[in-house]
């Protein structure tokens, strides 16, 4: 397996417990921001990546599935002589997170799946990811850009966040889009590791997101061992960025309850 340098933020003391902040398509760590400052004024270490062909890192020469972008991120760990962190992804981060718990368990002291779920694409998904990377081939990002931003923030939100969203997604490097459309195409199904899952976990959603709804965020809570489970109000699918603060402070409490345990 060909792994690659995550470019990556770094903050917070060495000897504090340790959250990576795993970004979603097409996005990068700038979706982050808010919860970086959080978990950073909370006391806790916390490192966060742009995944492979992301932002502004490498893709890597092969081709790409969900266990390189693992791979990379436990590499990073390494790097950082970090043995154990809680991980935390959100949509396609939360796909990476689940093949982090299955590739290395033991390095996995919490799970936080923020808008993500668990079951694989349906065939029809599939196909229409494939189509979609033939169209970025042909026309670059914009299409992904536009047909991605009311799904990911609630028609109400205000345009200065809109205007961000829609400027992060149409910055990433084309070949790294189709990349991850294809990598989350044919992603495994993790619903069968679910009951396996030890790490303590905590499960948000937006109320209104229409890629990863409720009902199915819903259902993989209730599969994972007592795992906690919270709807966020007024939030579509990048609920981080529409609810900064609700996201924030389930985090934080959570992880502080983590911590003292
Ligand atoms: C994401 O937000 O990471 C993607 O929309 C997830 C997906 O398309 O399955």
């Amino acid at each position: 397996m060909e792994l690659v340098d995550l470019p990556h933020s770094d903050h917070g003391p060495r000897n504090a417990t340790t959250i990576v902040l795993l970004h979603g398509f097409p996005l990068d760590h700038r979706m982050w921001r808010a919860q970086r400052e959080a978990l950073d004024r909370a006391g806790f270490r916390v490192i966060v990546p742009d995944l492979r062909g992301a932002g502004k890192a490498p893709l890597g020469r092969n081709a790409t599935g969900m266990r390189e972008y693992a791979g990379d991120v436990l590499r990073l760990l390494d790097r950082a002589g970090v043995r154990k962190a809680v991980i935390a992804g959100f949509s396609m981060g939360g796909y990476v997170a689940f093949e982090i718990a299955r590739q290395a368990p033991e390095r996995v002291a919490g799970l936080a799946l923020i808008d993500t779920r668990a079951e694989a694409d349906s065939d029809e998904a599939r196909a229409g990811r494939a189509a979609t990377a033939d169209k970025v081939r042909a026309q670059g990002v914009t299409i992904v850009a536009d047909a991605m931003l009311p799904k990911m923030l609630t028609s109400g939100a205000p345009d200065r966040l809109k205007e961000e969203v829609r400027a992060m997604m149409l910055s990433q490097p084309a070949e790294g889009v189709v990349a991850a459309l294809l990598a989350m195409g044919s992603r495994p199904d993790s619903q069968p590791m679910l009951a396996s899952i030890r790490a303590p976990t905590l499960i948000l959603v937006g109320q209104d997101d229409p890629v990863t709804p409720p009902g199915s965020a819903k259902s993989m809570a209730s599969a994972i061992p007592g795992a906690r489970y919270q709807v966020v109000q007024g939030a579509a699918h990048l609920a981080p960025m529409e609810r900064p603060d609700e996201i924030n402070e389930a985090l934080v409490r959570w992880l502080k309850e983590l911590h003292a345990v």
